[in-house]
């Protein structure tokens, strides 16, 4: 049996629940609405604006719009894992904490390490895009930026990606500010986004062109599954919803509402969006353009809409900035609360109700890594580190139902195991997909974890002085 000083100790959730109605308690604020919009605020981005060329001039052509189809599924049937998780333990931090709950304390720590890089490098990733679209923006308006202060080091003679990291500090101080200051400005944005995202379907779909869809697989069936890893991006950020878990109002209840409900909406956006992409030009003219979307329109002849979805796109990034960033102060916090990473970080500012240290430590590390670094294969790493804690989470289901039968779950995924099941293996299959650099960089960043696991993060675990701790065995 393993005693309380395994790695596979497990939280009770009573332990956890409690916890948050203590003195390190977050403010109650969302409602579903609010965490639909937060759900479209995390997603629609840099996957849609920018990353949907790439996928269908390199890889899927114009079944582009199956690549969006199989990793819609994928995230559907990991989103149903995840709300009824977050239903069930609605505690900041998500995956972290439902691996914490289910699979034991190392697990946790490796997806709560696996989620803070994922998400770091994602908002790092969507500022350097956020930055392009600005710069090609004010020189379409006849202001052209000097090179050095929008590159990185080693590019095109860069110093320092000035934008995107003075629009993370604007971002940094929003959130300081508290999640619900935050929401409005992300209620703000995503309406804009989605404003635009709709107007390049209604402006396109008139200029489809049935040719355009032959041939529909010029890289073979193949093509549609790296295109799927690729693309898999766009759909990153529903899981956001479940950070939030702690202030929302009712969480039993609206946290699916905002998982499934944000998902089910981007899906189906997305789906149209590339049809039409795909249908109005022949798929291999995407190739050089960083702004598909807007570039089709140009294309078309229609330039004012060309700028207006310019605009809108920076909107759309601004949001999945604020999101992400959200909700890797909020890992952070859990991971800080929990003895894992050093207390100082799960500090909740006393005006503000807000944790503004790790906000502040979040903020420098992506500010460092967007201004400095040049990201543009990094989408990949995200994609991986959201893939693994997909599977983790998947797997978690499985484990508590037959674990913890007692717990009360108000939302129940169906067809487990089978759901469950499909989700690990279409999430390994996207994995495998995935350049062979981005799984080595992965492992790496997993090892670091396991080191910094074994030298600070056991020793110092809460669960070492906690009363309620249990192994996996004990209990039932
Ligand atoms: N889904 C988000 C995006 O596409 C991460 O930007």
């Amino acid at each position: 049996m393993a005693t309380s000083n395994s790695v596979f100790r497990t939280r009770s959730l009573d332990s956890l629940l409690a916890e948050t109605k203590g003195k390190k308690a977050l403010k109650k604020v969302l409602g579903p609405f609010e965490l639909m919009m937060l759900g479209i605020g995390a997603i629609v981005g840099t996957g849609i604006f920018v990353l949907t060329g790439v996928a269908a001039a390199n890889y899927s052509g114009p079944a582009l719009i199956l690549s969006f189809v199989f990793s819609g599924i994928t995230c559907s049937f990991a989103a149903l894992c995840y709300s009824e998780l977050a239903a069930m333990i609605p505690v900041a931090g998500s995956a972290y904490t439902f691996g914490y709950v289910g699979l034991g304390e190392i697990w946790a720590w490796m997806i709560g390490w696996d989620l803070l890089m994922e998400y770091m490098v994602a908002v790092s990733a969507v500022a350097v895009g956020w930055s392009g679209y600005i710069v090609a923006l004010l020189e379409s308006g006849g202001i052209k930026l000097p090179s050095a202060l929008v590159n990185p080091p080693g590019l095109n003679g860069g110093m320092i990606n000035l934008p995107s990291v003075l629009i993370l500090f604007v971002i940094m101080l929003f959130l300081f500010r508290g999640v619900s200051e935050s929401a409005k400005l992300n209620d703000i944005l995503v309406l804009i986004k989605l404003g635009v995202v709709v107007l390049f379907i209604i402006l396109g779909v008139g200029h489809i062109k049935p040719v355009n869809y032959h041939p529909f697989f010029p890289y073979g069936v193949g093509g549609v599954f790296k295109g799927a890893a690729v693309i898999f991006f766009a759909y990153i950020g529903f899981d956001a919803v479940s950070t939030a878990a702690e202030e929302v109002k009712n969480p039993q209840k609206d946290l699916p509402i905002g998982i499934i409900g944000s998902l089910l909406v981007c899906t189906i956006l997305y789906i149209i969006v590339s049809a039409v992409l795909t249908g109005v030009l022949p798929y291999y003219v995407y190739k050089d353009t960083a702004a598909p979307v807007a570039f089709a329109l140009q294309q078309i002849g229609i330039s004012w809409g060309s700028a207006l979805v310019s605009v809108g796109a920076v909107c759309g990034l601004t949001s999945v900035l604020l999101v992400m960033s959200y909700g890797s102060t909020r890992i952070l916090f859990s991971l800080s609360r929990d003895g894992l990473l050093p207390q100082v970080f799960s500090s909740v500012h006393p005006k503000y109700g807000t944790p503004v240290k790790s906000t502040v430590l979040v903020g420098i590390i992506v500010m460092l890594l967007s201004g400095f670094v040049p990201l543009g294969e990094l989408a990949t790493l995200t994609n991986i580190g959201t893939l693994f804690a997909f599977i983790i989470v998947s797997a978690s289901v499985i484990v508590l139902r037959k674990r913890r039968p007692e717990y009360n779950r108000p939302f129940k995924c169906p067809w487990v195991p089978f759901v469950p099941i499909v989700s690990i293996l279409f999430c390994a299959y996207l994995i495998w997909n995935l350049p062979h650099l981005t799984k080595m960089v992965f492992v790496l960043w997993l090892c670091i974890g396991l080191v910094i696991y074994f030298c600070y993060s056991r020793s110092h675990s809460v669960m070492n002085n906690e009363d309620n701790a249990f192994s996996p065995k004990d209990g039932k």
